[in-house]
């Protein structure tokens, strides 16, 4: 009896270390997920929590079935560098980056491990994908590209009269100069005239919005992560100065921005899970188009509006999401 019950024994360890090995038992299957993020800013925060709220709901769960390595790089480039070459070489089976510096960085740094990334308002323009249909390599994910000229249609709605738009952007994101270059066509067919504030990091900030407030009549802020880490500063700037501030994401309009034409972050998040959700399941990133959200929503801050004096016009306020 005693020896039968030691065969037993040897044969379920020996089975077990073959499982083991073969990457066949429990523990093997742990996928390992990397989340790489730029900085901490309520959009952001926003996708990924609704990003991992999605993988859950559809069964991957941190801790069980997968391992979620979450890294912020506190506005950084060399800890987004050291993030990502982290996620290298420890081998992970997925990568989601979260904003185009860690899409590019992690981009740089891996052309096998699968990268989805998220919240990229230009992969083109910022040499993340070469085509949006089939980006091709081990790279897929979710673009937020809005379009200046809905905001810009919306702003002249709720603020006719505007003839001098003020930009405010760092020159160093793509995500921000795309955006820009379409804000400077519209104002060439309508016969506006923008004048540029540009920033290298947040300390130019509010420097960059006292230049814009005594020569533009409303100032035009992209999707950009550098400002909109400090985008209260600007609101409250702009608005003691009696200018407008029209937006590219719903987040900089809760910061006190007075408005946008954006879309929904929440929904781009459980996008992106669910591309994520592909790969996993064996697809090739570079097969899978890169997907935009097509469903933009107006947001407006109100008690910006009464700072401000401006009355948002009622068809407007029908159907704009109060962000106040
Ligand atoms: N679109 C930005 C990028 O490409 C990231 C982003 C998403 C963002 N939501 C935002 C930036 C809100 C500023 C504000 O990097």
């Amino acid at each position: 009896m005693k020896k039968m019950l030691s065969v037993i024994l040897a044969i379920t360890m020996l089975m077990s270390s073959i499982l083991l090995l073969s990457g066949c038992s429990g523990a093997g299957n742990v996928k390992k997920i990397g989340i790489v993020q730029i900085l901490e800013h309520p959009s952001l925060n926003t996708i990924r929590e609704s990003i991992i709220k999605e993988l859950e709901a559809n069964g991957y769960k941190d801790g069980q079935n997968i391992r979620i390595d979450y890294q912020n790089a506190q506005n950084e480039l060399t800890n987004l560098k050291t993030i990502s070459q982290k996620f290298v070489r420890n081998k992970y089976d997925l990568i989601i980056a979260i904003a185009t510096p860690s899409a590019q960085t992690v981009k740089n740094e891996t052309n096998e491990i699968p990268i989805i990334f998220s919240a990229c308002t230009d992969p083109v323009g910022a040499g993340i994908v070469t085509s949006l249909e089939k980006p091709g390599g081990n790279v897929t994910g979710t673009s937020d590209a809005v379009s200046a000229e809905m905001i810009m249609e919306l702003a002249r709605k709720i603020t006719p009269g505007i003839k001098t738009i003020g930009a405010l952007y760092n020159l160093s994101e793509p995500n921000s100069v795309s955006v820009i270059n379409d804000l400077k066509n519209y104002a060439g067919n309508n016969g506006l005239t923008v004048v540029e504030a540009t920033v290298t990091s947040t300390a130019d900030i509010q420097q960059a919005v006292n230049s814009l407030t005594g020569k533009s009549d409303a100032i035009f802020v992209p999707i950009d992560n550098t400002v909109a880490s400090a985008m209260k500063v600007v609101a409250e700037t702009a608005t003691k100065a009696g200018i407008p501030v029209y937006v590219g994401a719903d987040s900089m309009v809760k910061d006190g921005g007075l408005a946008t034409y954006g879309i929904n972050y929440e929904i781009l998040g459980k996008e992106t899970a669910k591309m994520a959700i592909e790969v996993l399941n064996g697809k090739n990133p570079g097969d899978i188009p890169v997907k935009l959200m097509t469903d933009m929503d107006i947001y407006i801050n109100q008690d910006t509006a009464s700072k401000l004096g401006i009355n948002i016009p009622q068809d407007i306020l029908s159907e704009a999401t109060i962000l106040n």
